[in-house]
């Protein structure tokens, strides 16, 4: 129960209005490294309640598109014309027919994440086959040429085979553990910056 206890980034989040504290990951991911570009397209995997797709929309005021795909439907409500957000299975081809519709993107962010089990040998490997799926889908005409992406990984596995494949398809990549991550969680941020040419 500890981990539902409101801190210090949860009240943050519920006095600025977004539905969960994890945007302040993405809100240090883009300070350091500039991932979200101006008036950019950007999909977003994994993306419900919402928190990531609504930083982005704000930053892009009005400009640019948001696509995001979740397994839990979308959150009802109003959403602006520069954004369509659908339920899906990353793994899926439909879904994957249905994100290049709206593709390609400037940027694909991945906060997805599998529902924790607490054995973390399973955990880690369901997490390695979400960003293994994520960055497969990077490499592809998904994400345009000089593109950036972010995925969250479970540390603990093989995320060093994972580096290793980002490492083939951008020129820079970098890890943070961004501060709003809780201290008890093994997870961690891989970003892949300037997709290089196919
Ligand atoms: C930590 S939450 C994302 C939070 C989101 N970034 C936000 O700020 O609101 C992880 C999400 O990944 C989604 N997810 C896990 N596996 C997925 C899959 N195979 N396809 C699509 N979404 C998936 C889960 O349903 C869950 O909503």
């Amino acid at each position: 129960m500890g981990r539902e206890k409101p801190d210090f980034y949860a009240l943050k989040a519920q006095k600025e209005g977004y539905p969960a504290r994890s945007v302040y990951k993405l809100e240090e991911i883009q300070q350091k490294f500039g991932v979200l570009k101006k008036a950019g397209r950007v999909l977003d995997v994994g993306s419900s309640p919402g928190s990531w797709s609504l930083y982005t929309l704000k930053l892009l005021k009005g400009a640019g598109f948001v696509c995001g795909v979740d397994l839990t439907p979308p959150t009802p409500g109003a959403v602006p014309p520069n954004a369509f957000f659908f339920q899906g299975d990353i793994f899926d081809a439909k879904t994957e027919a249905t994100l290049n519709s709206h593709g390609p993107y400037d940027t694909i962010l991945s906060d997805a994440a599998p529902l924790t089990t607490g054995n973390r040998t399973v955990d880690t490997g369901r997490s390695y086959n979400l960003c293994e799926r994520v960055i497969l889908l990077a490499e592809g005409p998904l994400l345009k040429h000089q593109g950036n992406l972010v995925i969250k990984i479970f540390q603990g596995g093989d995320e060093k085979i994972l580096g290793d494949m980002m490492r083939k398809i951008f020129t820079q990549v970098k890890a943070l553990r961004p501060q709003a991550v809780r201290k008890e969680s093994f997870e961690t941020y891989y970003i892949g910056l300037g997709k290089r040419n196919a």
